[in-house]
């Protein structure tokens, strides 16, 4: 519910003032005053926002518009009709995440704009004035001159003041699996993402076009981030840096035959967002992406929805131990020699006793169906059918026994990139999952789109995604999405989507030079912005030797930093991606990973800096105990937590996984400690992490046994 209280009469005191002056901009600040938007148009029409927070220059003056191409009018003269503003404010609680209920507070303004040609296209032009920063959008409403048209491109710019850092990826139609790069906006140079040949596909756009979210930090430590939020029925946006101006321009996905969008009126772009914030931790805290997405559209139903942990039949793949195909013949990236197919009802019936007995949701499974024997890089239609197991894996015996262990199979949908053919199949595959009391599916977009000429983050897919997630979402199903667009807090709308990849993930780190150990502490500046991450964490064999002694791979971490990823790099879905046995090895550090929540009333974000460390504290949804995780870049740290968060008066038994003296992510990854201590909202616990480390904890109220064993063990 939107409540707009109208500020018309008291911003502009001439009531009915339809022109704005050239040189008397529009100001309006945040509800608290913290940002400051400032819209301006000068005497040829060009419309222009800049932003200040606390005062200093964040945006400068950019200019807004769009450029069709049928009809083919420029958008960038404009004179306006009528200007409003208002005030949202309302609370929210979302399905799940990390907060139990989220404030949805901004000032709103909207300009009405006729274009200065012949054509008189109306459209409007929306921001949103947060604390944290501003948002606009365009629309373009219904009119006789305007109603099926083509959008060649849209024309934001967003001026920054300076030559900041930034974490960025390149600019790319088809894929985000890069690694960060950190730089001044001056050295952006997109082109080393031609290096990356680890990756599928790559559509680099220009050497210095980048991607969204992207993180960047003033000299004087504004730290601002740019990225869109709902993204529906349009392509993404990546951004072109021009060096002299320091100023980005948006550049939208294209088609085959280089169209951005095709629309009718009425119809929208997605927000642009620009964060702003004077430390790394305000960043983080921010719910201004979730609140400019839509609430869950009446008549669907999300009650079926569970956060959930899972294990699955997946790192033995990665790791070499076992082939997705039949024949366990295909050898490719990653999958060096013949191995077993793993998705047989021995080892199958394996994860579902494990996740049985240690408490997990769900068994993931790939390589179940047929088509893994060529699956990969012909760009062909025909691949998977998404219905048929391989002789080797009884659906029916092993769907029902995971029932019987109170654990389901979580199903995989790996499209290849064919996404004609997933479309013809998934009604019958969804069908299927009912039927076996299935409902989580993992799907995978590897490879070029089909229909061809198609990228993963154009129109045509981002449109797809959501088909997926509204198809699944009526037959009660939740979808983690491998290899789609960014996310743009398109959860909020459909709380059945729990997770994406979208970003370099921890398989990398198996068969590739793999995710330094700074990339950890960048995501969640970056495309955790947008929202949770299926990255998979949870490795304790970090070095590949263990599999194959002629291998040098390795997870660029310690043993608890891979703890600390439940903390820090929140998702409602959250895989312990390791094999049974490397965990029943290791059952007291497992232990963490069986205790820790994934879902959240509170999160306290306790300090964080990109590419250096992120620290943060939560509280479980419904429930007292807290999880708190840090982890850090290539640098040993300390860092004292104060847990000023607790229950004042209760006591807690905290479990502390740390990294052991002499633990490092190279030499010595899996040397950790865990102790135990009492403690209460006035304790200060000081934690030692590791190059490349971190720590975990959980913090229980403390039972009497737990005060009475404290104090004995304190008095030896
Ligand atoms: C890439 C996905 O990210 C990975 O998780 C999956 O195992 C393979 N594709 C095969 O589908
Ligand atoms: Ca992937």
């Amino acid at each position: 519910m939107q409540k707009t209280l109208s500020l018309f009469s008291f911003l502009f005191a001439a009531c009915c003032t339809v022109q704005l002056y050239a040189g008397t901009p529009v100001q309006i600040s945040s509800p608290g005053a913290q940002t400051r938007l400032s819209v301006d148009q000068s005497p040829s029409g060009t419309i222009s926002y800049q932003v200040s927070f606390k005062n200093r220059p964040a945006v400068l003056p950019s200019t807004l518009g769009l450029q069709l191409k049928e009809p083919a009018v420029s958008l960038n003269s404009f004179d306006i009709i009528k200007i409003d503003s208002g005030l949202v404010d309302e609370n929210w609680k979302p399905v799940w995440g990390e907060y139990g209920q989220i404030r949805n507070h901004a000032k709103t303004l909207s300009l009405q704009l006729v274009s200065r040609n012949e054509q008189k296209i109306r459209i409007n032009l929306l921001f949103r004035i947060y604390e944290e920063g501003i948002a606009f959008r365009y629309q373009f409403p219904e009119q006789p001159g305007l109603q099926h048209f083509i959008l060649g491109d849209e024309l934001s710019t967003f001026g920054m003041s300076g030559d900041h850092k930034a974490f960025w990826i390149p600019g790319d139609y088809d894929t985000n699996e890069y690694p960060y790069n950190e730089s001044k906006l001056s050295a952006i140079d997109a082109t080393v993402g031609q290096r990356s040949t680890e990756i599928a596909v790559r559509s680099i756009i220009a050497p210095n076009a980048v991607q969204t979210p992207l993180m960047m930090k003033s000299s004087d430590g504004l730290y601002i981030n740019i990225h869109e939020a709902s993204l529906r029925n349009y392509p993404a946006m990546n951004l072109m840096l021009d060096k002299k101006s320091m100023q980005f321009k948006s550049v939208l996905v294209p088609d085959a035959v280089g169209n951005k969008a095709y629309l009718q009126a009425p119809a929208q772009s997605p927000w642009r967002s620009i964060i702003i914030a004077d430390n790394g931790a305000d960043i983080l805290r921010s719910s201004m992406i979730l609140n400019l997405n839509d609430a869950p559209a009446a008549g669907l139903d999300f009650s079926f929805v569970k956060p959930q942990k899972m294990v699955g039949v997946w790192w033995e793949m990665h790791v070499g131990k076992a082939s997705w195909d039949y024949s366990g013949g295909q050898v490719g990236s990653q999958q060096q020699s013949r191995v077993p197919h793993g998705a047989n009802n021995q080892n199958v019936r394996r994860y579902i006793d494990f996740a049985s007995k240690y408490g997990f949701d769900g068994v993931l499974v790939e390589g179940w169906n047929t088509g893994w024997e060529d699956w990969f890089g012909k760009w062909k239609e025909d691949v998977f059918d998404f219905l048929t197991p391989y002789p080797d894996y009884d659906l029916n015996a092993l769907s029902a026994y995971a029932r019987q262990k109170n654990v389901r199979l979580i199903m995989h949908h790996e499209t290849s990139g064919s996404v004609t053919n997933y479309e013809r199949y998934m009604d019958r595959a969804y069908d299927l999952m009912n039927r076996h009391q299935m409902n989580t599916v993992k799907t995978g977009y590897v490879g070029r789109i089909i229909p061809r000429g198609e990228h993963h983050d154009g129109q045509w897919m981002v449109r797809h995604y959501e088909r997926v997630a509204e198809a699944t979402a009526k037959k009660g199903i939740m979808i983690d999405v491998h290899e789609p667009v960014r996310p743009t807090g398109l959860h909020r709308s459909f709380p059945n989507w729990l997770a994406s990849e979208a970003a370099r993930g921890n398989e990398f780190n198996a068969w590739s030079v793999g995710n330094a150990p700074d990339h950890e502490t960048i995501l969640p500046f970056t495309r955790l912005m947008g929202g949770p991450m299926d990255y998979t964490p949870g490795i304790f064999k970090i070095k590949m030797s263990h599999y194959n002694p002629a291998k040098t791979e390795q997870v660029h971490t310690t043993l608890c930093k891979q703890l600390a990823l439940y903390i820090t790099m929140y998702s409602p879905l959250q895989m312990a991606a390791d094999l049974p046995e490397n965990y029943e090895a290791r059952p007291d550090a497992f232990q963490f990973i069986r205790d820790v929540a994934v879902d959240w009333d509170d999160t306290k974000i306790l300090d964080a800096e990109p590419g250096d460390y992120v620290y943060i504290a939560r509280r479980e949804k419904g429930g007292r105990r807290w999880f708190a995780g840090g982890i850090t870049d290539e640098q040993a740290r300390n860092f004292i937590l104060n847990t000023r968060f607790l229950e004042p008066g209760q006591q807690y038994l905290a479990t502390i996984y740390r990294d052991a003296p002499g633990a490092h992510w190279k030499d010595n990854p899996e040397a950790y400690v865990i102790e135990k201590f009492i403690v209460n909202n006035r304790s200060a616990l000081n934690l030692k992490l590791a190059a490349g480390g971190g720590f975990a904890i959980s913090m229980v109220p403390a039972t009497g046994d737990d005060l009475k064993q404290y104090k004995a063990y304190k008095q030896k």
